[in-house]
């Protein structure tokens, strides 16, 4: 929930934010698909829509409409037209009904930074339910070699369940099919944000 647009001091390990921005930097090439499957306040969004532009397009989910009107407002300040960035109010679990059918298995990368809006009133948490059925359909949505990370808050209520759910839905994948690794801190807070990543097959 930290802001991902704040560079890093090189004294500095980065956040799990910044690991899920350098990962997927690493993958993405102008001309992807990419989903932003929780907007907020639009900086991944952003972050997509600048690594796949100008051909490319993101496709950016939030149950809040507040949230995707800062998001339109950041891409449209940053000159991306709504063809590059088209904004869902939907629930991400819901992904498999919302997104065109014809980017199914074509998606390249897929980011999802769980928890509540900075700012908000924390009532639109994620859920741990939820994000395990969000997670399942974007690994189907992924193409072949696309890269989908997830940063999770253990720290907060509710938090330590949804991590928890994480934590078993990655351990549970099949290996010759998705590739998982977590990076966390091992030696600062007790409820260091995490950042998973998943390379689909
Ligand atoms: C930590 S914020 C995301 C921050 C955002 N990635 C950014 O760069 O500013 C989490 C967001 O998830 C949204 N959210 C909660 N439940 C959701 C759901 N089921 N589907 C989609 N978005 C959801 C919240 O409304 C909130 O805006």
């Amino acid at each position: 929930m930290s802001n991902p647009t704040k560079s890093p001091q090189p004294w500095i390990l980065p956040s799990a934010v910044e690991w899920a921005q350098r990962v997927v930097s690493e993958h993405l090439r102008p001309g992807d698909l990419a989903v932003d499957g929780t907007a907020g306040n639009g900086h991944d969004t952003l972050f997509l829509a600048q690594k796949v532009s100008p051909s490319g397009r993101v496709f950016a989910f939030d149950v809040l409409e507040s949230a995707l009107e800062r998001t339109r407002q950041r891409v449209s300040d940053a000159g991306m037209t709504d063809e590059q960035v088209i904004t869902l109010c939907a629930p991400h679990e819901t992904l498999a009904h919302t997104l065109p059918a014809e980017i199914r298995g074509k998606v390249q990368a897929f980011m999802f930074n769980l928890g509540y809006l900075p700012g908000s009133d924390k009532t639109r948490i994620t859920m741990a339910d939820t994000t395990l059925l969000a997670l399942a359909s974007a690994l189907d949505w992924l193409a072949p070699r696309g890269i989908m990370t997830v940063v999770v808050y253990p720290g907060h209520p509710g938090g330590d369940e949804e991590a928890e759910a994480v934590r078993f839905f990655a351990s549970q994948r099949p290996a010759r099919e998705v590739e998982v690794q977590q990076i966390r801190p091992v030696n600062r807070s007790q409820h260091p944000p995490e950042c998973w990543v998943f390379l689909k097959r």
